[in-house]
């Protein structure tokens, strides 16, 4: 017997099949993994749980791209303790990408030693072995080699959304922007043999799938070592001929390796919504270069530039680092400019993170916290100020908005352009596509009707 029948068997024994909750944390990629987990633990017979205390098996899938994302997972791992003491049968399982940093593993066993699980973003497969070592003998397990080919093929998610879903198209990162962790926590770049990728599409799509989020590191640079040599632009154009009334997007190309085949290819897929999420990261040429980002600010520009050219209407957002080591403030005001040409709708804006084993941690850094809070403040007060401008641009526009969420009294969703778009409604809204006419403008939002 293999350990999957060996664990059906001991959860058959059992009055009711245990039931996981599992948690992840951090971007979508990390999420798309928490739904495969989930896919592993239901065909071992588990039922799923939303509520922690319900749980007989609570699965943290973690993220660990800035310090206080992790000090949030251990304070809900410490939120844990009372759990296991109530329920000793509890199994207790970090997985993700803090498992995969040396430090954890000391810390587990130090501060934290009721977790039984500890496993790696490349070791989901063991996850059954692991189970099975803890339901027999007890004690710690854990496995966080790193599997550098695992495309996790074959795995089922039980995905939290049946309206809009993550499909990977590719793992892991092998551009080492000298601040990110990524790259050690998530392997080598692999990419999906597009078929695959293709066959989970159609699946979705047949099921009813309104939006596809394709997700990868540096999704632009998908392809590398497949047997079909096909890269994202083809890719896309593969996606787009599928049939059926659904959206694509996609999470995050890299401007380095973003070439006019890649816009024009956005451009051409009727399917594929015209919002491209382009980080930035630094508006200052001499700390892209520090942050071995692989483009200047110019060459940013001439790719907007160019995007804009064949999707006049094109959305962007974008990803920026405030009080990288050593960013001065004239570093500083590069951004701001570059922010001012582009006009982003909207931006991630993130206080530099100091992450060991990572080439920047290694950098002195003479500038103070307390200056770079107020960076993060005129930062946000600029993209404030340039999005309620911008955002007038949508008054009186038809939105195609597909409804997910309620946000004080309102039904909220996302439009094409990536837009959160409010209306007045029904919940049943939600996992809904309608057309919306722009009504109203806020600096982060439109409110509308819906029409038709
Ligand atoms: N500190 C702050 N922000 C970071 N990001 C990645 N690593 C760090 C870090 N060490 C941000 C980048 C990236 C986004 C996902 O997280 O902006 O695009
Ligand atoms: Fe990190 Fe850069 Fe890879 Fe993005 S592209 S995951 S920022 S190393």
């Amino acid at each position: 017997m293999n350990y999957e029948e060996k664990i059906r068997k001991i959860f058959e024994k059992r009055e009711q099949p245990p039931l996981c909750y599992v948690h992840s944390y951090g971007c979508q990629q990390n999420v798309s993994d928490g739904e495969k987990i989930t896919g592993i633990l239901c065909g071992l017979g588990c039922g799923v749980t939303v509520s922690r205390d319900k749980a007989d098996i609570i699965v943290l899938n973690t993220c660990a791209v800035r310090e206080n994302a992790e000090v949030k997972v251990y304070g809900h791992i410490g939120e844990l303790k009372h759990l296991k003491k109530e329920n000793p049968g509890l199994i207790i399982i970090i997985c993700g990408c803090m498992a995969e940093e040396e430090k954890t593993t000391a810390k587990l066993r130090q501060s934290y030693p009721f977790v039984d699980i500890l496993f790696g973003t490349s070791a989901m497969r063991e996850l059954p072995r692991l189970l099975y070592e803890v339901l027999t003998e007890g004690g710690f397990v854990s496995d966080t080699a790193c599997r550098n080919g695992e495309c996790f093929e074959g795995i089922s998610p039980v995905r939290t959304d049946c309206y809009k879903a993550g499909v990977s198209i590719m793992y892991g990162c092998n551009n080492f922007c000298s601040y990110c962790i990524v790259p050690y926590v998530r392997g080598r770049e692999r990419s999906r043999e597009p078929e695959n990728i293709i066959e989970e599409i159609k699946g979705l799509a047949e099921g009813g799938c309104k939006e596809i989020m394709l997700l990868g590191q540096n999704v632009n640079s998908y392809g590398k070592g497949t047997a079909a040599g096909i890269d994202f632009p083809e890719l896309l154009q593969r996606i787009n001929r599928i049939d059926g009334d659904f959206r694509i997007r996609f999470m995050s190309p890299h401007p380095k390796d973003a070439g006019r085949d890649f816009f024009n290819a956005v451009a051409e897929c009727e399917k594929v919504c015209k919002s491209v999420h382009l980080p930035l990261q630094s508006g200052s040429d001499r700390i892209l270069k520090e942050m071995n980002r692989g483009y200047t600010a110019e060459r940013y520009m001439e790719l907007v530039d160019y995007a804009r050219s064949v999707m006049p209407g094109l959305s962007l957002t974008t990803d920026i680092i405030v009080g990288f080591p050593n960013e001065g403030e004239e570093d500083f005001r590069d951004t701001m400019e570059i922010m001012k040409r582009v006009r982003y709708d909207n931006i991630f804006s993130f206080i530099y993170s100091k992450r060991s084993g990572t080439r920047a941690a290694g950098m002195e850094d003479k500038t103070p916290e307390a200056e770079k809070s107020e960076r993060m403040q005129r930062l946000l007060t600029l993209q404030r100020q340039l999005a309620e401008e911008g955002y007038k641009r949508f008054e009186g526009k038809i939105f195609r908005v597909l409804f997910d969420s309620e946000y004080n009294g309102f039904i909220s969703g996302k439009s094409n352009e990536f837009i959160i778009t409010l209306v007045k409604g029904e919940r049943s809204l939600i996992g809904t596509m309608h057309d919306v006419r722009v009504t109203k403008t806020h600096n982060w939002a439109v409110e509308g009707e819906i029409v038709g």
